[in-house]
């Protein structure tokens, strides 16, 4: 199992860190088109394999793409991150490019991979990959509601006063922070439902604090967060390489499910080793709906400004 990560950044380099701790894949290629950078993340955390026990071997390469080659899984993490105040929208003009010729980089050297892309606006960003590669629609998934899900959780624990491991819940939609649908009906703490032990306004703090959960790390940050954003990719990269068969919200292209068409946007769906092999359709409430509509058109205005 080879499993390349473009972007040996913030998110690049965490993201390759939780794969080979998980140690499920044989080998992890970072690439970047800074000079050096990705072999030096690559040496330093090869430094940690004894320590931390992983065998998977991690190797760094400035922007050639043979050593990519025969890549069953690729993630997209490479172009600029969002500064405090920023929306993703904003990213659009650099990243587009970037992930344009990323794409077809990745998709001449492994014909069969299958994308991982994580570049913001990432719904866009996903919708661009299909559009310049082709590739078949459950090769192509976008990472944000396994993230923007992690993030409810944590907020929902908050609120509950419960440790994490009680909580479920998911979030769909746009990853954006107008456009994300966190579904509150739905949270559970041990399958009971989240609305038994909360006020309606408390779900509703949850739901804001929710949805503006990357804006808040960014501003104490300085730049976007990355330790869940990385343990987020590496979870969706174990479900497909471990055949896992498991359940996220992710970007996928649509056509029809959910009343929508032509944009890609978070649903729920099953990866397994062919990538998304289920996009499952929950019934929504008709707010949910309306939201969904509502995050869509906003997808939809992004994706507008791409040159395809
Ligand atoms: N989808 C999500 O949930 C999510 C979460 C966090 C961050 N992000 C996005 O991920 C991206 C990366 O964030 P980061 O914090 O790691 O940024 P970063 O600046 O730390 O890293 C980005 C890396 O990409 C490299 N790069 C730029 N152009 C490249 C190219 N053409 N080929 C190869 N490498 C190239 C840069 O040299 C840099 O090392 C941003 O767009 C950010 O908004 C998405």
């Amino acid at each position: 199992m080879k499993v390349t990560v473009v972007g040996a950044g913030a998110v690049g380099a965490s993201c390759a860190e939780y794969i080979a701790i998980k140690d499920f894949a044989s080998e992890v290629v970072l690439l970047d088109i800074k000079e050096g950078y990705a072999e030096g993340k690559a040496m330093d955390l090869m430094q940690t394999a004894s320590l931390n026990g992983f065998d998977t071997k991690i190797t760094g390469t400035t922007n050639d793409y043979l050593k990519t080659a025969g890549s069953h899984i690729a993630v997209i993490t490479s172009g600029i991150p969002r500064k405090p105040g920023m929306t993703r929208e904003e990213l659009i003009g650099i990243n587009a490019g970037i992930v344009k010729s990323v794409s077809e980089n990745l998709v001449k050297h492994s014909p069969d991979v299958i994308l991982i892309v994580v570049s913001n606006p990432m719904d866009t960003m996903t919708y661009l990959a299909h559009k310049v590669t082709g590739l078949p629609k459950n090769r192509i998934i976008g990472m944000g509601g396994a993230l923007d899900s992690a993030r409810f959780k944590y907020r929902l624990a908050e609120a509950l006063e419960a440790p994490i491991s009680d909580i479920d819940g998911m979030v769909i939609g746009g990853h954006s922070d107008k456009g994300m649908v966190p579904l509150t009906r739905l949270a559970t703490r041990n399958s009971v439902l989240a609305s038994e032990f909360l006020s309606e306004e408390r779900l509703n703090q949850v739901l804001e604090d929710t949805k503006v959960g990357g804006a808040t790390l960014t501003k104490l940050l300085g730049t976007s967060a990355w330790y869940a954003p990385g343990a987020a990719v590496s979870g969706l990269v174990q479900a497909i390489a471990c055949d896992l068969k498991k359940m996220f919200p992710c970007s996928a292209l649509l056509a029809g499910e959910y009343g929508l068409n032509d944009l890609c946007i978070g649903v729920p769906v099953i990866l397994g080793k062919n990538g998304i092999e289920k996009i499952v359709e929950i019934e929504l409430s008709d707010a949910e709906k309306a939201k969904m509509q509502e995050s869509a058109e906003g997808v939809k205005k992004t994706n507008g400004l791409l040159d395809v």
